[in-house]
């Protein structure tokens, strides 16, 4: 069927010219709505109770709902007049409750059928398929120890932009535009990504206002390896052949969307970000000089493959998500429980404790003589050994007293201004 049949059999039932009314100008483009996973004549979606009225699969109507025009069972706007941009309930209410998690949960979900399985990063792209978490509303449930962004603090943000966003706006549209969002697989609950049915799921927030709002990754020039040439993608589970995100034998990023330039719309050197999960303003973090950003090695590194152990000249650049879950995790920071091709030995608990290096050792290698080798002994400029307890309270360290995103060593840095190396930037 031609894109523009397709258009005709969607697009003009019941609700359609009542949104046009109602909703002044309209930015949602027929033919990316169609792609989306929403907009699927198949697939998309389908609310029990406005499908119930006749609505087909895929409409509009199963998200904008007219007060005065559609009965059925509602979620009714709760203060009696119509929700934001005339939505079927309100956009976002808090942490666990909103239009999107009305759909996006594993059990008493409006979409008929009861049950939309979603699932983390390390899952569909990491190929980590024990993971049970199975829903989007879950993914973002994760308290101390564990994280999640958090929701309320991503609406105040957004709002505080010029990117075009509404004080009320739901904030999963920071980072997903709900017409035009594909399914990476689609239809395929409990599938990993492959190189075969790829979708893409994520729109940059500081496009937000561009008309139409566009996906980003699904263009080869938003993709990692056009940000960087020195990108190398971590093995999927269990493999030493095949790799992140979509288990083939890419390994430059080339079917990878550009996830640092997405994350740095926010996260970045000058953005002034307050997170009521840690009780602070995150750290303003400059990528171009971060280690696992565009910075370089300084010394010797030793790595595990697919990382080439050798001097601090191979300057490999990291995707934010190679460490972090985009939603939420059972670690703290969204830290993957699955990195490099194998399971993290075990939870981290504290962000200050040494649980923090199963993080590390899925890629850097200290196997030979634990993390002593790696800072006392290799050919590294690393520390001489002396007035030990200057440093150890006990062994090991609290590593990320030293390792997080920004540290740096030494005078004007934070820690052991009387060792060398100073001025090290340790992250
Ligand atoms: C999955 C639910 C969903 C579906 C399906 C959906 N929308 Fe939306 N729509 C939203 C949300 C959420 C917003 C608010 C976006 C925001 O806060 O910026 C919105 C906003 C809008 C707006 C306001 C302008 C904008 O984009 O912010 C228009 C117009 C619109 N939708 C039209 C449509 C039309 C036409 C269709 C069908 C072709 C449709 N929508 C299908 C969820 C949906
Ligand atoms: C800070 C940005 C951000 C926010 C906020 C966000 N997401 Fe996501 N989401 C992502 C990224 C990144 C991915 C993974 C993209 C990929 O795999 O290419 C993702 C993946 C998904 C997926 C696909 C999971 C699967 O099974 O493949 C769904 C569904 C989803 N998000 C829904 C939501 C909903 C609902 C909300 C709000 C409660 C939300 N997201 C908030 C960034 C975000
Ligand atoms: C739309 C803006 C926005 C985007 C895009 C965004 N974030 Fe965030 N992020 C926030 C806000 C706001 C906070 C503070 C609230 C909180 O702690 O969750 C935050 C907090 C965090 C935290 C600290 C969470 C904690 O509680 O310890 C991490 C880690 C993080 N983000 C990683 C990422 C990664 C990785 C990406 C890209 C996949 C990303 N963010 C994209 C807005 C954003
Ligand atoms: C009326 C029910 C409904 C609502 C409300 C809804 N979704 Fe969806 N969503 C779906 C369905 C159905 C799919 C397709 C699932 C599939 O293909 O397996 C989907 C797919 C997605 C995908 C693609 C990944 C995937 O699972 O295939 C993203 C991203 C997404 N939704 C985000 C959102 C966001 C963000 C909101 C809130 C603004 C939202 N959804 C609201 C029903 C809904
Ligand atoms: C996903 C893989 C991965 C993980 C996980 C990881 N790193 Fe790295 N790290 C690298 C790579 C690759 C480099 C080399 C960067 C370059 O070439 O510029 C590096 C470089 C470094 C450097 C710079 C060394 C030097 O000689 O300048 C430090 C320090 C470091 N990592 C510490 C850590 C710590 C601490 C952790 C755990 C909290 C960690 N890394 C987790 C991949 C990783
Ligand atoms: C007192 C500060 C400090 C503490 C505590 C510390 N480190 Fe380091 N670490 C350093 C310095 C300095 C370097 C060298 C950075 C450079 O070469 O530029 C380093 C380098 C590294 C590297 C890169 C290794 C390489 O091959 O170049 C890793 C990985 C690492 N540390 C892990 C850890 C872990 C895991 C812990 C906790 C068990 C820890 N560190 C505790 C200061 C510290
Ligand atoms: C300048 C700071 C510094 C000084 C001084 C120092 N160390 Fe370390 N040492 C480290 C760091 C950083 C690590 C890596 C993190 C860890 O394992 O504690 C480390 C690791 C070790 C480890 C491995 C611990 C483990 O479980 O992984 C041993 C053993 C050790 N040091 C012994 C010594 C001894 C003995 C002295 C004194 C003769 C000494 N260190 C002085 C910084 C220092
Ligand atoms: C090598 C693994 C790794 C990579 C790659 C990585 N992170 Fe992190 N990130 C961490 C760890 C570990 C922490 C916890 C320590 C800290 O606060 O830096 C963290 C913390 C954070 C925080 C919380 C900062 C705060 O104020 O406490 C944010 C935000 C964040 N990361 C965003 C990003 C973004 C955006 C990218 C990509 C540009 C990225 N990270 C890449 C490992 C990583």
């Amino acid at each position: 069927m031609s894109l523009s049949q397709r258009n005709l059999s969607v697009l003009p039932a019941a609700a359609f010219p009542i949104l046009v009314i109602l909703i002044p100008a309209s930015p949602v483009q027929a033919g990316s709505y169609l792609l989306s996973a929403h907009g699927d004549s198949a697939n998309g979606v389908s609310r029990t109770s406005t499908a119930a009225l006749g609505y087909a699969q895929g409409n509009c109507a199963h998200c904008h709902e007219p007060h005065a025009s559609i009965q059925g069972s509602e979620p009714a706007p709760a203060d009696g007049s119509p929700s934001s941009f005339l939505l079927f309930t309100t956009p976002f209410t808090n942490q666990s409750t909103s239009l999107c998690f009305d759909c996006h949960v594993d059990t008493g979900s409006r979409q008929t059928g009861g049950a939309i399985t979603n699932r983390s990063y390390a899952y569909r792209a990491g190929g980590w398929t024990s993971d049970t978490l199975n829903d989007v509303q879950e993914s973002f449930a994760f308290t101390s120890p564990g994280s999640s962004h958090n929701l309320s603090d991503i609406q105040t943000f957004i709002a505080s932009q010029s990117w075009g966003y509404a004080a009320d706006a739901n904030p999963c549209v920071a980072c997903h535009n709900p017409h035009a969002a594909q399914g990476d697989p689609e239809n395929a609950p409990n599938a990993t990504k492959s190189s075969t049915t790829r979708g893409w799921l994520i729109s940059r927030p500081r496009q937000h206002g561009g008309n139409p709002w566009p996906l980003w990754g699904d263009d080869a020039s938003e993709r990692m390896n056009s940000y960087t040439s020195a990108y190398q993608a971590p093995y999927r589970f269990g493999s030493t052949s095949t790799y992140e995100p979509d288990g083939s034998t890419t390994q430059d990023g080339a079917n990878l969307t550009d996830f640092v330039t997405f994350c740095t719309d926010c996260h970045n050197a000058t953005n002034t970000i307050y997170s009521t999960n840690l009780g602070r303003n995150l750290r303003q973090i400059d990528w171009a000089n971060e280690k696992h950003g565009l910075g370089s090695a300084d010394e010797y590194i030793d790595m595990l493959p697919p990382y080439t152990a050798g001097s601090g000249s191979l300057g490999y650049v990291l995707s934010c998500l190679d460490c972090h879950e985009p939603h939420g995790s059972s670690n703290p920071y969204l830290l993957r429980q699955e990195v490099n091709g194998g399971a993290l030995a075990g939870a981290i608990t504290t962000t200050t404790g040494s649980t923090f290096s199963y993080l590390c050792e899925r890629c850097h290698d200290n196997t030979t003589n634990t993390w002593q080798d790696i800072h006392h002994f290799t050919n590294d400029s690393a520390y001489a050994r002396r007035a030990c307890s200057t440093c150890h309270g006990g062994y090991p360290q609290d590593c990320s007293r030293c390792h997080y995103h920004g540290a740096i060593t030494g005078s004007g840095g934070v820690n052991q201004t009387d060792y060398s190396p100073f001025n090290r930037r340790t992250f």
